[in-house]
This record gives C-alpha cells, structure tokens and sequence, in this order.
C-alpha cells in the first residue's frame, strides 16, 4: 500500500501540521505537477535535507497569462503520485483552485517591479507577481522550514529568495542544480509539446549558452560580446530567442562588464508550441 498521503484542502493541510511531532523539519516543494526527473531531484533533495517532505501540486492560474497555456498545461494527478511512489513517504497537497482562491481571483498580489519586469517578465507581463503571490500563500499554508526550487528557473529562484528576505519568512530556501536530458536539454513539463526534431534543435539553447560560459572562462569580460556569440550560435540553428540577458546573480540588474559577483546568462525561445528557458552561472 502506498504511504503517500494526499491532502486536498487547507483544513486537512492544518490536522496535518498540527500532529506532526514537535523538532520534525518540513521541507516544501512547490509544483504543478505533471513531474519529471528534474522535480524528482529537488524532492530527494528535500528527502536529504528534512523528516517531512511535502510537494505540492497546483496549476496556479495567477501566474498564467490570457493568452497562455492554462488550459493546455498537462494535468494527471494519478500518474504524479505514482512518479512520487519509490520516494515514499511523502505527503502530497494538491488543492483545487476554488480551495486556494474561494473568493475568485486573489486580490492581493505581490508586486517587485526591479526583478520582475526584466527577462521572462518582460514577455509574460504579470507572470512573477503571480508565482510570488502564490508561493506566499503556501508558505502560510504549509509553513515549511524549508522549500526547494530549481536552478533553470533562476529568475524564480532569485525573486523568491528576495521576497523570503523582504518579508522575513522563516524559511531557508534551497536551489537545486538543474536536470538535463541527455542531449543537454533541461528537463521541462513543457518538453511534452515538443516534436523529435524539435527537441534535437532545443538542446542547442544549451549549447549556446556553454559556448558563452567557455568564453567567459577564456577571458572574456564583456556581456554584450558574451551574448552576441549566444545570439549567432542560436541564429545558425534558426532559433529566434525572446531575449538573452546576463544579469546580476541577486539582484537581476543587467550587468555590462563581469567583474566580481556571479551573473547569471540567461535565455528564452520558442520552439514549436514550447516557450523553453534556460540558464547557466558565470562567476568571476
Ligand atoms: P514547475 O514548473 O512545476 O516547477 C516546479 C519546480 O521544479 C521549480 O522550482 C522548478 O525550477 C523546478 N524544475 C523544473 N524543471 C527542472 C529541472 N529540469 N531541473 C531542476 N529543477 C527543475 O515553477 C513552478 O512550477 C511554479 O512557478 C511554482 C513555483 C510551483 C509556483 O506556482
């Protein structure tokens, strides 16, 4: 019999909590499902790192955008708690939008223009003040020690740590490394609207952006040169990126010359009905 405990509402959320022995780390993390290898490795590592793991899975509507996906975003809560079977035992939440917006559409949102409104912020106006919004209230909901999210999303990870700092949430937050396919690809749910050549033509966002890190490794210290090679290796694989950014680690700033702090080189592209994004780190 499966040990996975499924939690739907916030007042089983609550009895949970409630009896969980006292001392008994909780680590969070957040999903919306449909999960793969690379939301399989930040629940291990949540696994490493605290006695209590909770995953939720939610579609959060906040975050999408008129004309995105919501609607499309492949759901199967099924299958996700039988990928989450060999890591038992582990306590899903998986509450229906109703549960977490019972008055419709939040009212409050989190807003931080600095680090939100560059990169994917620019072409999904909205999208961060609704993945902070939402990760606020599962903070209050689940109240973790800690919570995991993944270095791909590096423009996540960095508003999430600020808005923890921001608003004194007393919770540690995690980045884990980023799961790869083999061909370099970085593992997405959105991979699913990808067809075969189209995944071989993805996994040349990675190439570009380790031709970046190689030479910036070599010497080079200029961003607009950095992402211009970026640039030219995608065009000759017809890819048409929304934007390549390398910015400030913490803060998002963009960054002209890297000198000391780490940056991060960043990009987003279409590819056949995906919108895929990925990252690397450059630290001086
Ligand atoms: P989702 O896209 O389902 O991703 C959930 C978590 O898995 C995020 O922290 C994301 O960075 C991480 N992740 C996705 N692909 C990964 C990969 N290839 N390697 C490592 N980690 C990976 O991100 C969201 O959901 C939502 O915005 C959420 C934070 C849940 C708020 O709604």
């Amino acid at each position: 019999m499966s040990s996975i405990v499924c939690l739907e509402t916030l007042k089983a959320m609550k009895a949970y909590h409630n009896q969980l022995p006292t001392g008994q780390k909780v680590a969070l993390v957040p999903t919306m499902g449909s999960l793969h290898d690379g939301h399989l490795a930040l629940v291990k590592e949540a696994k490493r790192r605290a006695q209590v793991v909770i995953v939720s899975i939610f579609v959060n509507p906040l975050q999408f955008g008129p004309h995105e996906d919501y609607e499309k975003y492949p759901r199967d809560l099924k299958s996700d708690i039988q990928k989450l079977e060999p890591l038992e035992p582990l306590t899903v939440f998986a509450p229906l939008v109703t549960e977490m917006y019972p008055r419709g559409p939040s009212r409050t949102v989190l807003t931080m223009p600095s680090m939100t409104n560059v990169m994917c912020g620019l072409g999904r106006p909205g999208h961060f003040d609704g993945v902070a919004t939402v990760v606020c209230k599962l903070f209050n909901i689940i109240r973790p020690d800690l919570a995991l999210f993944g270095k791909k999303d590096a423009q996540q990870l960095a508003i999430i740590r600020q808005l923890t700092r921001d608003l004194n949430f007393p919770v540690e937050i995690v980045g884990v490394p980023t799961v790869r396919e083999p061909s370099g690809l970085a593992m997405s749910s959105r991979n699913q609207y990808l067809t075969p050549n189209q995944k071989e033509q993805a996994a040349f966002l990675y190439r570009a952006l380790l031709t970046g890190k190689t030479l910036f490794e070599g010497g080079e210290r200029h961003a607009e040169k950095l992402m211009r090679e970026v640039a030219r290796i995608l065009q000759e694989h017809h890819i048409e990126p929304e934007y390549i950014s390398l910015v400030d680690y913490d803060t998002l700033a963009p960054v002209n010359t890297l000198v000391a702090s780490p940056v991060i080189l960043a990009l987003a592209a279409p590819i056949g009905r995906a919108r895929l994004i990925d990252n690397v780190v450059l630290e001086p």
